[in-house]
């Protein structure tokens, strides 16, 4: 294992510091080494893959062999970088012991230092569980996309005086059951910047306004490779699915004129 292997002391330092975290999300090898090589904090093999890789509609679907089989990959590529497995949907929900052992796999089998799970009060004894079996959690609440069936769809949270209440209280019984971070998504930035300043341990956010202790992206939303939709709080760095289609054409377009191959790419 790499020595400078960022670690759940690193963010906890990070926060007392004032220093920002940051977090992409990664599904295989090579997007993997450029997170990795980018210097980021951590990297999130998300559950979103079964949106952004699979082409699914939604992450529900994704199993826990594919996510220990893209964490595998993840977790050989990651030099420094720590890797968080995204338990699936079912995969934590059922009971504390099947919590305890799927996300040992993500350890055991997929090579990650740490998990996150999805959800508020209704999993935290699950959190405490895993911690207990020295696995490090991050946890997840606001907008949690497992639940949007029963959220009615892909929708901010926070907006009522009764849910930003319930919020700040998940986020502090995910801090008191031992989660080392947490991720929020899709609140009102004054939500999460009450949330930020009641913990100790630090906030994630996406969609959740610029005064939380880090941010996360999905990595393919940031570089222009997933096109089905774009959340507003999405900002696109690139515009790689357009150049990837040029080379693509270009290499039809050569190999049809007899351009390519040349003479140098022949033996002799
Ligand atoms: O699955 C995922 O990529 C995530 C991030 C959006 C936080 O959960």
């Amino acid at each position: 294992m790499a020595d400078n292997r960022v670690t759940i002391n690193d963010f906890l330092k990070k926060k007392a510091e004032g220093r920002k975290i940051t977090i992409l999300t990664a599904y295989d090898h090579p997007f993997a080494r450029i997170v990795d090589e980018a210097g980021l904090d951590a990297i999130l093999v998300g559950d979103s893959l079964a949106m952004v890789v699979q082409g699914l509609g939604n992450t529900l679907p994704v199993t826990m062999d594919e996510m220990i089989y893209h964490t595998r990959m993840v977790a050989g590529a990651a030099e420094r970088a720590m890797v968080i497995g995204d338990m699936p949907f079912m995969s934590y929900q059922t009971s504390v012991e099947d919590a305890v052992r799927n996300a040992g796999r993500f350890l055991k089998e997929g090579g990650a230092q740490a998990v996150k799970v999805e959800g508020g009060s209704e999993v935290v004894e699950k959190v405490r569980a895993m911690v207990r079996a020295d696995i490090p959690v991050m946890a997840h609440i606001g907008l949690t996309p497992q639940a949007i069936y029963r959220m009615g769809g892909f929708r901010v949270q926070g907006r009522t005086e009764e849910a930003r209440k319930r919020l700040v209280e998940d986020a502090r019984m995910h801090q008191e059951a031992g989660a080392f971070s947490i991720v929020l998504e899709a609140m009102p930035v004054d939500l999460a910047r009450r949330i930020t300043e009641t913990l100790t341990i630090p906030t994630i956010g996406i969609g959740a306004g610029p005064h939380c202790d880090g941010q996360v992206l999905v990595l393919h939303d940031l570089l222009g490779l997933f096109e089905r939709f774009v959340p507003k709080f999405v900002k696109r760095y690139a515009d790689l699915k357009s150049e990837a289609l040029e080379a693509v054409k270009r290499f039809k377009e050569e190999v049809e004129k007899g351009e390519f191959p040349g003479e140098e790419h022949g033996f002799k």
